[in-house]
């Protein structure tokens, strides 16, 4: 008999395995949605710090329903921390920075991570401009230049922070009014700045500016990606695509000469995929270039997407923006100790910073960077998030 139950017994386990397997996997299906409906979207405030000066920093953690998290201090308007999932949904933090303020405070240990750089991204030759006639002079803090935004730009001023939320968003809002005359620039420019985290898996930046004389401005946010995760070796295995049929060449001082020139049969053709670090050899101090974005300015167009092959991770980054600053990672050097003590060496990390071009108020054939009374400045960037 029991020779002979045998097979029934093992054929009712193995049913029951079954049923249960199956309906495991049902459950499994539920309780996952379940489960990620619970990971609410979310914001929550923290302190990152004080300053020398007493004031503390806030830091704002903005978490979607799929576990993506953003952290946005309001010193610098700095993006800390972004984690995104790999192909296996494995989450990793993709920008580099500092675990705490003293990094971000220290110049030598932070060369813009993360921050939002203004009044006028990138360089401005030798800090001066006329405009309606005046010459101004700004500071100057890259050799005889000035680079973004001057000794103290909107990297290194205390933002004033306020949580935001929409239907499928969480956010936050920004703003900071930079005075006349700060950093040599003509007029009180008030600028309002929000990073959001969609439920589409996209950090978006949306930036607005007004003044009350007329000024140049070019804002921009300054993470540096490694999409395998801060920290995780250099960046010329990624692979970037750009839209861009030209660029702006540069003269040592990586001042535009004025040329816009076509990519093609050049290292600086990223029109179909291709690893950062193909090509790199051959210019001179790595790719630093500003690429004129197809579709002039003002329409939402897809302008760049970077693949990382190991991890599966994609970033599109869609702007309204006609230019966009790639950066190598080329000063890097180890001199920098970053997040979980992470050395960061050369090309450990890239930037590309939708923005105006360089120096446009030297160059009066490059899109209009003057802001001017009663007109509002209004740029928009979006980081799109997803795997391959
Ligand atoms: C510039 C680099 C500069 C870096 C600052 C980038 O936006 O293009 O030339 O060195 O910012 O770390």
């Amino acid at each position: 008999m029991r020779k002979n139950r045998g097979p029934y017994l093992s054929a009712a386990i193995m049913a029951v395995i079954l049923a249960s397997f199956f309906s495991c996997k049902g459950e499994k299906t539920a309780p996952k949605e379940k489960t990620e409906g619970l990971i609410n979207m979310d914001i929550q405030k923290q302190s990152f710090g004080r300053l020398p000066d007493g004031s503390e920093v806030e830091a704002y953690t903005l978490t979607n329903s799929h576990g993506l998290k953003a952290r946005i201090m309001t010193y610098g308007a700095t993006l800390t921390s972004l984690e995104v999932p790999d192909r296996s949904g494995k989450l990793a933090d993709i920008v580099l920075g500092h675990d705490s303020l003293d990094g971000y405070i220290d110049i030598a240990q932070n060369p813009y991570f993360g921050s939002i750089v203004g009044r006028y991204a990138n360089r401005i030759a030798k800090g001066r401009f006329t405009l309606d006639g005046v010459e101004y002079q700004l500071t100057t803090n890259n050799g005889p230049n000035h680079l973004h935004g001057g000794v103290k730009g909107f990297d290194k001023v205390l933002w004033k922070g306020e949580p935001v939320r929409e239907k499928a968003a969480v956010g936050v809002k920004l703003r900071y009014l930079s005075r006349d005359g700060e950093q040599g620039y003509p007029g009180n420019l008030s600028a309002t700045v929000i990073y959001w985290l969609t439920e589409a898996n996209e950090l978006k930046i949306s930036y607005e500016a007004e003044t009350d004389k007329p000024t140049p401005v070019n804002l921009t946010h300054h993470s540096y990606f490694n999409l395998a995760g801060q920290g995780e070796g250099d960046i010329l295995g990624h692979e970037l695509t750009l839209n861009a049929d030209h660029f702006t060449p540069v003269d040592e001082g990586l001042i535009p000469t004025g040329e816009i020139r076509p990519v093609t049969g050049t290292p600086w053709d990223f029109t179909i995929p291709k690893a950062i670090g193909a090509e790199i050899a051959v210019v001179p101090g790595g790719y630093d270039h500003n690429f004129v974005l197809r579709d002039g300015e003002g329409t939402l167009r897809m302008a760049a997407r970077v693949h990382e092959p190991t991890s599966g991770r994609v970033m599109e980054i869609y702007t309204i923006e006609p230019g966009i600053q790639f950066y190598s990672g080329n000063f890097l050097d180890g001199t920098i100790t970053g997040k979980s003590g992470k050395v960061y060496r050369k090309h450990y990390g890239f930037c590309l910073e939708p923005q105006h071009f360089p120096d446009s108020p030297n160059n009066p054939g490059f899109p209009s960077t003057i802001l001017r009374p009663g007109q509002k400045y209004t740029s928009l960037t979006i980081h799109k998030f997803s795997t391959k």
